[in-house]
């Protein structure tokens, strides 16, 4: 579903002021520390530590029927709404470490922007190159934020040339670090041209920081630091000007040039100018492509899409929460809505938004807000909702699964109810389905990005289908889905050293052990093309 810019003139004040973004970064780069720190300068936590302290909780156990109970919390953490100097934020929390899963690239999909957050001694990791790699296919603006300033890390303009690289966009610092004895003393804002000098709280960056700032000037910093500090940073500052891209904000907001910052959320270094700045830079609410046009967020009529969809906490009623991000109009609690794919009413009764750790029932929300919706098993990943005429919207796109598992039930009888429940999970986004023989009625395998989706999958056919399944691991981390001539497909096909499944659609998909199979499979596929996605 590609987004399209919006023109903020046209558009009603509540929706201009909305923005709607994700945090995309790998484990341990900081992601809950610095969500924390937003809502903290957003007002809407008073002590930093408290997100953070539940998620240790959370994570003390691997048990799933635990984190089942802690589920509440994943929940309320999955849409934050906060409000900052004017703007209504909608942060939409990605899960990292083992919760990872598809839920987490599909939350991008209703993101307006991302900030990508990098540990500063060790630029662009994996997971971040990953949920890069989907923002990237969006064409959503980015905005980079160099974590953990307060201790020794790589120089900032190694750091600056590497993301360069890696993101294939030119990147232009916004914010710089003065450095003293490798400690982070303050960050200069380029395009004001002030300095912004931190003093660390007494309580380890609980609350707010007091930030002094002045007019950027060499006998400043060194009255600050020392004259060699000055030096340099004027030095760098002078590079940045004549080498560097220039900071251009309309091209940020567009997405072509990618800002960046430096600071320590750990001690709240730098999150308030970041937070002023990037708000004031974040594009508005997105238009979405739909089949047969576009749906603009001044739209009067309301249209939303489901792209997310989360159990609730009790198995003993289906019940669920579905995440809709509102695409176009107003919505008011009551309203009555189509569901597109089945063309009948559904009524939006008191849907939920999340405020920090507290379940707030919706009145209104706008263009560019997320509310989360009681569900009885109607909806779906991908499903329209709209008062006016009828949307249908771009595919939500699937992810290749990383994990791959034969599926399989001890007692005959229950295999009805396995089907059931895995048809329904599938649709939910759960897990993703396929089948090694084309002509199966069923499915018998089952893939997902994240292993937790195994976990969760079989606590919930037993738990809410009364199946107890197994699962076998093919022992295959890599997909690709194919297609090509009938000559390159046997060829690609026949080869032993992998697995040959057929998704939903019944598109071949190729599965190999690890990248250097998958990578020799590429060179050597003359008249085969090789997707990672789906078509
Ligand atoms: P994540 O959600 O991206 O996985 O990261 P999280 O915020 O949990 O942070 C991972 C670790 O990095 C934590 O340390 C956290 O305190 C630390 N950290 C986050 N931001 C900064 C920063 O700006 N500077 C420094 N120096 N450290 C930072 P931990 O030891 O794993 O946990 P804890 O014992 O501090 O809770």
């Amino acid at each position: 579903m590609t987004a399209v810019a919006t023109t903020e003139s046209v558009l009603h004040p509540e929706i201009a002021r909305r923005r709607t973004f994700a945090i995309i970064s790998h484990p341990d780069a900081g992601k809950t520390t610095l969500t924390e720190k937003l809502l903290l300068y957003g007002g809407a936590l008073h002590l930093a530590g408290t997100v953070k302290a539940r998620r240790a909780e959370r994570h003390a156990t691997s048990d799933w029927l635990a984190m089942e109970k802690e589920r509440g919390i994943s929940v309320t953490t999955s849409v934050l709404q906060f409000d900052y100097h004017g703007f209504r934020v909608n942060l939409l929390d990605t899960p990292g470490h083992e919760d990872f899963s598809e839920d987490t690239y599909r939350t991008l999909v209703a993101a307006d922007c991302a900030i990508m957050l990098l540990d500063n001694r060790k630029g662009v990791e994996e997971r971040t190159r990953q949920l890069y790699a989907v923002c990237r296919r969006r064409k959503l603006p980015i905005f980079a934020f160099v974590n953990k300033c307060d201790r020794v890390g790589r120089d900032p303009l190694e750091l600056l040339g590497l993301l360069e690289e890696e993101l294939e966009l030119p990147v232009a610092a916004a914010m710089w670090p003065v450095m003293q004895n490798d400690t982070l003393q303050a960050v200069v804002d380029r395009r004001r041209q002030i300095v912004h000098w931190f003093q660390r709280g007494g309580d380890h960056g609980a609350s707010r920081v007091a930030v002094e700032t002045s007019p950027l000037s060499h006998e400043d910093i060194a009255k600050h630091t020392s004259q060699a500090v000055a030096d340099r940073t004027f030095e760098e500052l002078a590079l940045l000007d004549e080498a560097g891209n220039a900071l251009d904000d309309a091209a940020i907001t567009a997405g072509e040039l990618v800002p960046l910052y430096f600071g320590s959320a750990l001690t709240n270094f730098g999150v308030e100018p970041f937070l002023d700045d990037f708000l004031r830079l974040a594009p508005v609410p997105a238009a979405r492509s739909v089949e047969g046009g576009i749906v603009e967020p001044s739209d009067e009529a309301f249209t939303g899409f489901v792209f997310k969809i989360q159990a609730n906490m009790d198995p003993r009623h289906r019940d669920r929460i579905a995440f809709v991000r509102l695409t176009s109009g107003h919505f008011e609690a009551g309203l009555q809505v189509t569901l597109g794919r089945t063309g009948k009413p559904l009524r939006l009764n008191l849907p939920q938004q999340f405020l920090a750790q507290e379940r707030t029932h919706v009145e209104e929300a706008w263009a560019g807000d997320v509310i989360g919706v009681h569900d009885r098993g109607n909806l779906r990943i991908g499903d329209a909702l709209f008062t006016g005429k009828p949307v249908v919207f771009d595919d939500i796109p699937r992810f290749p699964p990383e994990h791959f598992s034969r599926i399989s039930v001890r007692d005959p009888l229950r295999r009805p109810h396995l089907d059931t429940g895995l048809r329904q999970l599938a649709e939910e986004g759960a897990v993703q389905l396929f089948r090694a023989d084309p002509q199966a009625s069923v499915p018998d395998i089952v893939g997902a990005v994240g292993q937790l989706q195994f976990d969760v999958l079989l606590h919930r056919l037993q738990h809410e289908y009364g199946v107890p399944a197994k699962l076998e691991s093919l022992g295959m981390s890599h997909a690709r889905w194919i297609s090509g001539t009938k000559e390159a497909m046997q060829k690609a096909t026949s080869m032993r050293d992998r697995m040959v499944l057929y998704d939903q659609k019944g598109q071949t998909v190729l599965l190999f052990a690890n990248a250097f199979a998958m990578r020799w499979a590429e060179r050597e596929s003359e008249g085969l093309v090789l997707r990672e996605f789906p078509e």
